[in-house]
C-alpha cells in the first residue's frame, strides 16, 4: 500500500523533529520551504521548494502532490498556508478563517471582543492623529504592537505620551500592514496554555509558568509545568479557551495562549493555532509521556489524539525547560556543558559553538542553547537545574570597545 502523503511546512532546525515523527509514524514527508541549506530538506522523504508565506503557490503544491495532510509548528510563518490549504482540501487542521485571525493581532483583539473573551482595551491606529486619540482614551502604561510579527517584534511597552509617540515609526517598519494596535498593559502575572482542540472541544489543556526576559518588550525565556498557583484558575482558563475557539471557529487544531493573572480574573493576551515554541512540544510531551511531535502529525491526520492525554495528574512528570543565553558578547573561545544528560537532565544543548559571534540577549533568536530538566517534584527540577547552570562555562572574547 501506498504510504500517506504529509506536507510540512517549514524545513528550517526547529521543524526537524516534525518531520521526523511524521516519518516514523510511517507516513511519507514532503519538507516544503523556499530554497536554503535547511536541515528539514535532508530529513525528510522529499523537498518541495515554494514559499509557504504564499497560500495559492502552497495549495498548488498540495494539490501537485495530492498530500493526506498537512503540518507545521513553532512558527507562524507557515500558519495562513496550513490554514488556506486544509479549509480548501477538506483536511483536518487550523481552518482558513481562524488562520488569517491568528496572524494579525488586530483581527485577533475584535474576534476576542466578539466573544467576550476576557482581553485589555485596546485600539486600531492608522495614523498619527490615531495615535494621539489613543492617549485620551487608553489608560498608561501601553503597549504598541505591530500586527502581523511574533517574538516580540514591533511591540514596545510606553509609559508615557512620548514614549508612544517615539514608538510607533519603528513599530511600523516592522510591519507590511498600515496600521498597528496599542493595547493597554496589564500588570499581572504572565503564563502559557498549550491545548489540542478535536472537534472543537480541547481534549488536553495545561497551563504552564513563564520565564520572562525583562526587555522591552518581554520574551520568554522558559517554562515549567505543573503551576500550583494557577490551580485554582482551571475552570476560568478553560472558559476563555472556549470563547477563543469560537471566535476562531477552531475544529482540530494546536493551540498556544499567552495569558495573564490579574487581581483573580485570567486574561487572554494573545491565541494562536499551532504549538508554542521554546521547547514547549518536549514540555509537554515529558509531563504526560508523550512524543508531543506525534500528537501534531495524529491530529493533523485525522487521528482522535485524546486518549494519549489521560495520565492521571499524580503520575504527570513535572518539567522545566530554559533558554539560555550569553554573558558576554564577543567570539566563543570554548562551549563547556559542565553536565552529561541523562537521568533527570533530558537536554543540555547547544546552537554556538568556537568562533561564533554571540551577543546580548536582545530577543528569543539570540538564545545559545536549552536546557530540559524533569523531576519528582518542582523543587528537585529547580535544584538540578541550578546545578547545571552552575557549571555551564561559555568563553568569550570580548571585543574591543572602539
Ligand atoms: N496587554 C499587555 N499587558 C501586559 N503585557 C503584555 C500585553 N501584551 C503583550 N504583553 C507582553 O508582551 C509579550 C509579547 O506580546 P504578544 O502579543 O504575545 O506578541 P508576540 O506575538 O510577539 O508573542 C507577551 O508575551 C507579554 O509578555
Ligand atoms: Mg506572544
Amino acid at each position: 500500500m501506498q504510504k500517506q502523503k504529509i506536507m510540512i511546512l517549514g524545513a528550517s532546525y526547529s521543524l526537524v523533529p516534525l518531520i521526523q515523527a511524521a516519518r516514523r509514524l510511517g507516513y511519507y514527508t514532503i519538507a516544503t520551504s523556499i530554497p536554503g541549506d535547511y536541515p528539514g530538506f535532508s530529513v525528510a522523504d522529499e523537498s518541495c521548494c515554494c514559499d509557504i508565506t504564499k497560500p495559492e503557490e502552497i495549495l498548488q503544491a498540495a494539490r501537485k502532490y495530492q498530500i493526506d495532510g498537512i503540518a507545521t509548528c513553532c512558527m507562524d510563518v507557515g500558519l495562513r498556508s496550513q490554514g488556506y490549504v486544509a479549509s480548501m482540501l477538506g483536511l483536518p487542521g487550523p481552518n482558513w478563517e481562524g488562520a488569517q485571525i491568528c496572524t494579525d493581532k488586530s483581527r485577533m483583539k475584535q474576534a476576542f471582543q466578539q466573544e467576550k473573551v476576557k482581553t485589555a482595551a485596546y485600539a486600531k491606529v492608522y495614523s498619527r492623529d490615531d495615535l494621539e486619540k489613543v492617549c485620551e482614551t487608553l489608560r498608561f502604561p501601553v503597549i504598541i504592537k505591530a500586527v502581523d510579527q511574533m517574538g516580540g517584534r514591533g511591540i514596545a511597552r510606553c509609559d508615557t505620551r512620548e514614549a508612544l509617540l517615539e514608538a510607533y515609526p519603528s513599530t511600523m517598519s516592522a510591519t507590511d500592514k498600515d496600521y498597528c494596535i496599542v493595547e493597554e498593559f496589564l500588570t499581572g502575572t504572565m503564563f502559557g496554555v498549550e491545548a489540542m482542540v478535536e472537534q472543537g472541544r480541547p481534549v488536553y489543556f495545561l497551563p504552564v509558568g513563564d520565564e520572562l526576559h525583562r526587555k522591552n518588550p518581554f520574551f520568554l525565556m522558559g517554562h515549567w509545568t505543573p503551576c500550583e498557583e494557577l490551580r485554582p484558575y482551571r475552570a476560568q482558563i478553560q472558559e476563555q479557551i472556549e470563547r477563543v475557539i469560537r471566535a476562531y471557529g477552531v475544529v482540530s487544531s494546536p493551540m498556544n495562549f499567552d495569558m495573564m493573572l490579574l487581581d483573580g480574573e485570567i486574561y487572554v493576551i494573545e491565541a494562536t493555532m499551532r504549538a508554542g515554541a521554546t521547547c514547549l512540544p518536549e514540555l509537554v510531551g515529558l509531563h504526560f509521556g508523550v512524543n508531543y511531535y506525534e500528537m501534531l502529525i495524529r491530529l493533523c491526520m485525522g487521528e482522535r489524539v485524546g486518549q494519549y492525554f489521560q495520565r492521571p495528574e499524580g503520575e504527570r512528570v513535572p518539567v522545566i525547560v530554559k533558554q539560555l543565553e550569553a554573558d558576554a558578547a564577543g567570539i566563543v573561545e570554548a562551549v563547556i556543558p559542565g553536565t552529561a544528560v541523562g537521568g533527570d537532565l533530558v537536554d543540555l544543548s547547544f546552537n554556538i559553538k568556537r568562533g561564533d559571534t554571540v551577543r546580548l540577549m536582545e530577543n528569543g533568536r539570540d538564545r545559545i542553547g536549552q536546557v530540559i530538566v524533569k523531576g519528582d517534584t518542582m523543587e528537585s527540577c529547580e535544584a538540578l537545574l541550578a546545578e547545571v547552570l552552575e557549571r555551564i562555562q561559555i568563553k568569550v572574547k570580548v571585543k574591543d570597545e572602539n
